[in-house]
């Protein structure tokens, strides 16, 4: 007995160290919090991308242009496909991706790099006892940023949501496009620009009512660009939903008419009707093993739960209350189809 527990003990010290020289590695990285966030992956790489022949002939246009070396701008209402497409086009060059997305905070330390610390290098010279020489060198380290390493290494960047950053972060952009050239400005480096890589190549995405503001400001950048916009048929965004949530084409169906009707009778704006909420109404009851009934007790309540907080943000209803009441309403309506 007394044996049989010393194996025992044994076998669990040998298992504790196994275990031990498997976490090693990422341990010597000294920052094993930032690893696991590196390799999850955003939800867009994840799922499966759907491709139909209106969405693979989207790409066509977008490389066609690409191709040429022009820049490209994919536009369209909140939740239309646009950075999902972009992604997908940069994909498709087979050239290493870069995604950068703009917010109003974003300056050019952010994309050009910044000064990271410092290295002191310093000499000391008493090689004749009576003379005592000194000389410090204080260096300042400097860690280009992405869209440095993107234009010289030949990326394809997504410059995703642009019009929310600064027309003054944004004006960098103009120097690339015109030039060929990367402005070191503010980095403190001998050399004042970066060459851009031949292969360099970016697609930006906005959504139209959030440049209105703007777009006067940057009028000099979308000189410069192809604007296309995405605007999937109907057919397109049923198989979309079809596929990637794998449920019957008669449910992809219903949900979008669902979306529609709730639109139609609350006078909300276009982006109410989303791939986004459409997408999170299927994955969301098909996660729960709920059949995507509209007089399902439990589907209504996923659909209510989804859609009155977007409804409300797209100006349908005043209120949560009043949001529920309508897609309540759309849920009946949708019940004899
Ligand atoms: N062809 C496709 N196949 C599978 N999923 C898709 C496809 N197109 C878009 N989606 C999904 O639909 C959702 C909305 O798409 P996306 O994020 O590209 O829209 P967007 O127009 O960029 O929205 P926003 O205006 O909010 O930025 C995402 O979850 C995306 O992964
Ligand atoms: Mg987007």
């Amino acid at each position: 007995m007394a044996a049989q527990k010393q194996a025992q003990t044994r076998r669990e010290i040998s298992a504790r160290k196994t275990g031990g020289v498997r976490s090693a590695p990422s341990q010597s990285l000294g920052k094993p919090a930032e690893k696991k966030q590196e390799q999850k992956k955003p939800t867009t790489e994840q799922a499966p991308y759907i491709k139909t022949d209106e969405i693979n002939h989207y790409i066509h246009r977008i490389s066609r242009v690409l191709a040429a070396g022009y820049p490209v701008h994919v536009t369209g209402r909140a939740g239309a496909g646009k950075t999902a497409l972009a992604m997908e086009a940069a994909r498709d060059r087979g050239r290493p991706v870069t995604l950068i997305t703009g917010n109003h905070e974003m300056n050019n330390e952010d994309l050009l790099g910044g000064i990271t610390g410092v290295t002191s290098t310093k000499l000391v010279d008493n090689f004749i006892r009576q003379v005592y020489k000194k000389e410090v060198n204080i260096k300042e380290d400097w860690t280009p940023g992405r869209l440095v390493e993107a234009c010289e290494k030949g990326h394809t960047v997504i410059y995703d949501e642009f019009s929310r950053s600064t027309a003054e972060t944004n004006n960098l952009f103009l120097s690339i496009l015109e030039e060929g050239l990367v402005p070191l400005y503010g980095t403190k480096q001998k050399k004042r620009y970066v060459k851009v890589h031949p292969e360099f190549r970016i697609l930006f995405t906005s959504n139209p009512e959030e440049y209105a503001g703007v777009f006067e400001k940057q009028d000099a950048l979308m000189d410069r660009l192809v604007t296309m916009e995405v605007h999937y048929t109907q057919k397109t965004m049923e198989t979309i939903v079809q596929k990637r949530a794998e449920v019957r084409h008669k449910d992809a169906k219903m949900i979008w008419s669902l979306l529609r009707k709730i639109k139609d009778a609350t006078k909300a704006e276009n982006g109410f009707v989303s791939l986004r909420s459409a997408l999170m109404i299927t994955s969301v009851a098909k996660k729960a093993n709920i059949a995507l009934e509209p007089d399902n007790k439990d589907f209504a309540e996923i659909c209510t739960d989804i859609l009155s907080g977007e409804l409300v943000r797209f100006g349908g209803a005043p209120d949560f209350q009043q949001a529920a009441a309508a897609v309540r309403k759309g849920l009946k309506e949708v019940q004899g189809e």
